[in-house]
């Protein structure tokens, strides 16, 4: 039974980080509980791996991978825990996260509050064997400049290389001061430069060779998305996720809370992120999967995001809007329909 529309309107009364914390407490106290989720049949091949099924969740809800397996009791087929940075820091001072139903969004300006890599990674290496996919979300320091960004990326991938399934790189967070300049350019191609010869180092090291994604943000010109496309092909990066939060407050301003500062997530982010998925899809020819991330809040979202020419897909403000049900709900219509069979395997 669908309990969340009940429950929904007790957590939406209370201020949303306050709500966020209680659910996932209720949601580790229930875990046990919860009955594992029915196996769908739409396992899907991509990064070489094997995801029991393409419906993730985004970076941001579980920071330091304290829920994990309360999360993936849910049923999502991946989990992307962080963004980690190094060294613990609190974020910016509250309030800083703000819901907008009207529009079905949220807008956060946490700026990377996490507990740091050790206790990311002491949760990690407690987790059993696992029937899904661990993703971890790497960033850097907010008092990191960036001429030293590397560094953190690097202590990031090597802490946790033994221990996830993949990583992402974000350089698209709007709230950590001159994070998104990372994307472009002679900085995007050091960065990358270093952490692929990392990767090489450690898969040396380790017989594994962890597949590396790029999470980016939907406010580029088409000219910047073309400079940065050229160069992830360039460095045949695994993936790309497509996308953060947007900037663009223009359809939400007239809203309550519409002017607060932060990134846009939800409802007025979906097209945007979209057009941004289409337009990676279409300079990557297959050579890049995407993973869409931005404003699915339905199955018929889910589906338009593979249509663009996502390979898998991530949700966060879906989620909070629809509750668990939303997984299912994908889930099931991506069982009735058969989406992009270049990803999917022929049983
Ligand atoms: C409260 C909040 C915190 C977030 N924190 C992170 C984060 O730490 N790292 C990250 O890469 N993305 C973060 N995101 C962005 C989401 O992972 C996702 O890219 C974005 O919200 C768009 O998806 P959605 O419309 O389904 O929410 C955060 C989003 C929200 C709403």
């Amino acid at each position: 039974m669908d309990l969340y529309p009940l429950i929904r309107p007790l957590l939406f009364r209370l201020d949303p980080e306050t709500a966020h914390r209680l659910t996932l407490s209720a949601l580790d106290a229930a875990a046990k509980f919860i009955p594992r989720p029915r196996r769908l049949s739409c396992p899907t091949e991509v990064l070489g791996l094997r995801f029991p099924n393409p419906v993730g969740l985004a970076a941001g809800l579980d920071k330091n991978g304290d829920h994990i397996l309360g999360l993936a009791r849910l049923g999502f087929g991946f989990i992307e825990v962080g963004t980690v940075t190094p060294r613990p820091q609190p974020g910016n001072p509250r309030p800083r996260l703000f819901r907008l139903p009207q529009a079905q969004a949220l807008i956060n300006r946490m700026g990377f509050n996490n507990l740091g890599l050790s206790h990311l990674v002491e949760n990690l290496k407690r987790l059993r064997a696992r029937d899904f996919i661990l993703g971890v979300n790497l960033g850097k320091n907010r008092d990191t400049p960036n001429t030293k960004a590397v560094n953190d990326y690097l202590l990031g991938l090597e802490s946790v290389y033994e221990l996830a399934d993949y990583v992402a790189i974000n350089l698209s967070s709007p709230n950590t001061p001159g994070l998104r300049e990372l994307q472009h350019g002679k900085l995007l191609e050091e960065l990358l430069t270093e952490l692929l010869e990392a990767r090489e180092r450690l898969a040396v090291k380790t017989g594994k060779s962890l597949p590396l994604a790029v999470k980016i943000a939907p406010d580029l010109s088409l000219e910047q998305l073309a400079a940065q496309a050229e160069i992830l092909l360039r460095y045949r990066v695994d993936a790309v996720i497509a996308t953060n939060t947007t900037l663009d407050h223009s359809r939400i301003a007239h809203l309550p809370y519409g002017q607060e500062e932060g990134g846009v997530s939800g409802g007025p982010l979906k097209a945007q992120s979209t057009a941004m998925v289409r337009q990676l899809a279409e300079r990557f020819a297959g050579r890049i999967p995407i993973i869409a991330c931005g404003g699915i809040l339905c199955a018929e979202d889910a589906l338009a995001k593979f249509a663009a020419g996502a390979s898998l897909i991530q949700l966060y403000t879906g989620l909070i809007y629809r509750g668990p049900k939303l997984i299912e709900e994908i889930l099931t219509r991506l069982e009735e329909r058969s989406y992009p069979s270049r990803s999917r395997i022929s049983r």
